[in-house]
């Protein structure tokens, strides 16, 4: 029996002895509060790390029923942030010393049975504490609190305390049970969608049972099956659930393979953190990271940087077939013996925890970005290799040929800047040629980009990722990479642009998508269609009113564009730059068409000449016009009779556009021949508010559910509007609240704002008014109790 304890805690921003005594009672200024809980709000940005350091203390009262007694019971944090101690009763029960990993206190001992107890919790979030990732700087925030769940379990004397499954694409699954206690063993699994019995039989503590006609976990049909072991025993029976999916990861030293297919990573890294309250979010937040990975930004990967993150996520990765590099926590730095002890410990805590997850197809054993230790990493080595014979092991290095303990070897490059070659080839990197190879990093602090940030800022942080996918593409060896980084995030006063925040997102800290964002989308052509153009047309936000190079973003077979309802030109991705991406971005070349030949009598060849030199003046300017082009110019105004005043005209009439009716471009993407997206720019007239809400449904389960809204100010095409940096006043009716506070900053005409539940079922409002006159939006929420 599971019970989720996460409501009616009481917490306090200080500690004492006297607070985890059952005497102590609740009155004496302790807030009600649930889980998961932050012990300190944070604004968007602009805040010091030390806010959420301290010692705090939680309590909570536990009804025990007498039918317990003869029973184990088992309480379990899934985290607390940064190091634990947990009472029972006034006495000191367990100490856990990681912020990432579950632990579990056997309280069956502890108890007083048909009665009241009190558990409290010592909770120290200071950052001097002698555990990773602590010792030196960090460049993200570490907050603090029980961020994540807790539970009880309730078990029979004789029980199973733990499952390993490991499950090949054979279909063969080893079955690894510890347990407490004695007992027959048996095992049954069933098909995780259908529910079909797919096996079931007698195993013993470490069998290797084989089903027949499985179908595979793969990143496009991530078939997921359940596996429940049972113990009987004169106690009773127990049993222990948890999914699998049959598959074979395997990094070679050309590539990686997933059941022998042969997949290039694209991925992102992901932090677990959200603007206001830290880590503190409950699982529809920590699946919707996932969907919104798989979904919107169209990647196959995901890295957990620098740390184990939520069961919720890794368990929405599994459905969705997202693969993660997951690794223990840690930023550069390593601490003493007793540091290097935990993060041992952490490296053992993490397998053991997450090792059934078929998503997870490679563990990170070196603390990131950290110096070579022999001493430190046989050991991590060993006791992942140990606890899980058959996921290989990496370690993310800023160091080029560094001794290699792992079986991978993965590499932050950041050797990217622009103008040079995307990424390194493997030879200059790695120590061994013949392990396999992959890019941990890339890109984030070598351009920091805000939303807000001018077009072309923007734009440039979107080429640069582009210019690293397409070289990670060319080289067949290296088995693939992980953007730096999924969203913006909040950071020590070491780093970030001077607000404690880094703009290294490829979405903003709602993850609204920045330009870049498309850049990923557009490489997956299962997404639904994407279409984004690079500039917003307006030639005034660039330097002497060039337009510069335009680039298209999508994922559509081709595109068609029109100026002022007239047809200029079809692009496709074939010729693009990008010679290997699966769909480059599709440089703008041509703003007048065949118009010239049809309006101006031009013949064929009057028109080229004097369509390739308008259209290098749009994007380059008159004056950056090559010899060449400007001779071939002169030529062509004297044999055509053509004099200055004509070419300034028909700059004018075909390019200009000032003055008059506003220029409209019109895009349409097209697959299979018909047009799926539309994309109009042009001056706009009228703003209008997108909300996208997560879910206008919030379920009460194991704890408050939270919705996120995402918000936009777009124009009446509905492109986000740059520029549009003001505040919105945010108003909650009904049975529902507000997450942070009562104004939502909205900048580069994005934002967002987070909803919960209060414990109680219903319906409730949020009502979003900015200053403009008439600009406001509303949604709708529904609150059931699941
Ligand atoms: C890396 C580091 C990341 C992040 C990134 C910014 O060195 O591993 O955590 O700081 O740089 O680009």
């Amino acid at each position: 029996m599971r019970i989720d304890i996460n409501n009616d805690w009481l917490w306090t921003d200080s500690f004492s002895e006297e607070m985890v005594k059952p005497s102590f009672g609740g009155g004496s200024g302790m807030k009600s509060v649930r889980l998961p809980h932050t012990v300190s709000m944070t604004p968007l940005n602009f805040f010091d790390e030390h806010i959420y350091q301290m010692e705090s203390c939680y309590r909570k009262i536990l009804d025990v029923p007498a039918e317990w007694e003869g029973k184990v019971v088992l309480l379990t944090f899934d985290a607390v942030a940064h190091e634990a101690e947990v009472f029972c009763n006034g006495e000191s029960v367990a100490k856990h010393s990681c912020g990432y990993t579950a632990f579990t206190v056997d309280l069956t001992s502890r108890l007083n049975y048909g009665a009241e107890n009190v558990i409290a919790v010592r909770c120290d979030s200071r950052e001097d504490l002698n555990i990773p990732p602590f010792g030196f700087v960090i460049d993200y925030m570490t907050y603090g609190g029980i961020y994540r769940e807790v539970h009880i379990d309730v078990r029979e004397k004789s029980y199973i305390r733990d499952v390993y499954a490991s499950a090949g694409m054979d279909g063969n699954v080893r079955i690894k049970t510890e347990i407490e206690g004695e007992g027959e063993l048996s095992a049954k699994i069933t098909d995780a969608k259908s529910g079909g019995t797919v096996y079931e039989g007698a195993c013993d503590a470490d069998s290797v049972i084989k089903v027949e006609g499985v179908k595979l976990w793969s990143v496009d049909d991530p078939n997921l099956y359940e596996l429940t072991v049972t113990l009987r025993s004169g106690a009773g029976e127990d049993t222990y659930s948890t999914r699998i999916g049959f598959r074979d990861a395997v990094f070679s030293t050309d590539g990686f393979y997933l059941n022998g297919g042969k997949i290039k990573i694209r991925g992102l890294n992901r932090h677990q953190c959200w603007p206001y309250v830290g880590y503190a979010m409950p699982e529809s937040m920590q699946r919707l990271d996932a969907d919104i990975l798989k979904n919107e930004l169209g990647v196959n990967a995901v890295r957990t940087s620098h740390y184990p993150q939520s069961q919720h996520f890794i368990d929405r990765c599994d459905e969705l077939g997202l693969l993660v590099f997951t690794e223990i926590p840690g930023w550069q730095n390593i601490g003493d013996n007793a540091w290097k002890e935990q993060a041992v410990t952490n490296t053992r805590e993490m397998v053991t925890q997450y090792r059934n997850h078929p998503s997870i197809i490679l563990w990170g054993v070196r603390i990131n970005e950290s110096v070579d230790c022999d001493e430190l990493y046989e050991k991590t080595n060993k006791a992942a290799h140990e606890l899980d014979p058959v996921r290989q092991t990496s370690g993310v290095r800023y160091l080029k040929k560094s001794s290699l303990l792992e079986d991978v070897y993965a590499y932050n490059d950041f050797s990217h800047s622009g103008s040079n070659p995307g990424c390194e080839p493997k030879k200059n990197v790695t120590s061994d040629m013949n392990k396999p190879f992959l890019i941990s990093e890339y890109n984030g602090h070598m351009y920091p980009t805000k939303a807000f940030d001018d077009e072309l800022h923007r734009q440039e942080h979107a080429l640069r990722h582009c210019n690293v996918l397409d070289s990670v593409m060319a080289n067949e060896d290296i088995a693939g990479s992980f953007g730096w980084c999924m969203f913006d995030y909040n950071t020590h006063k070491d780093f970030g642009s001077g607000d404690r925040v880094c703009y290294h997102g490829v979405t903003d800290m709602f993850r609204n998508p920045k330009l870049a964002a498309a850049v990923y989308a557009s490489q997956n052509k299962d997404l639904d269609p994407v279409l984004e153009i690079s500039s917003s047309m307006d030639i005034g936000e660039h330097p002497a009113g060039n337009r510069g190079e335009v680039y298209i973003l999508t994922n559509c077979d081709s595109v068609k564009m029109y100026k002022n309802d007239v047809f200029i030109k079809e692009y496709t991705h074939a010729g693009a730059k990008y010679k290997n991406m699966l769909c480059p971005p599709i440089l703008i070349d041509d703003f007048i068409g065949d118009q010239m030949k049809e309006r101006e009598g031009f013949t064929d060849r009057q028109n080229k000449i004097v369509k390739d030199a308008l259209n290098f003046s749009a994007i380059y300017g008159m004056d950056n016009m090559p010899a060449g082009m400007k001779l071939t110019m002169a030529e062509a105004m004297v044999r055509y009779k053509m004099k200055f005043d004509d070419a300034y005209m028909l700059f004018g009439k075909y390019i200009g556009n000032w003055g008059g009716q506003s220029t409209q471009f019109k895009f349409e993407g097209i697959r299979d021949g018909k047009v799926v997206k539309t994309v109009i720019k042009s001056a706009m007239t009228k703003l209008a508010v997108r909300l996208d809400v997560s879910s206008a449904e919030l379920v009460e389960g194991a704890t408050y559910d939270v919705s996120s809204v995402r918000i936009s100010v777009t124009d009446e095409y509905g492109n986000v509007m740059p520029f549009y940096n003001r505040q919105a006043a945010l108003e909650v009716t009904g049975d529902i609240e507000l997450i942070g506070p009562a104004l939502a900053d909205i900048n580069g005409g994005m934002g967002g704002v987070y909803v919960r539940s209060t414990g109680k079922e219903g319906k409730g409002r949020l009502k979003v008014t900015f200053p403009d006159p008439g600009l406001a939006a509303e949604a709708d929420f529904t609150v059931r109790l699941a």
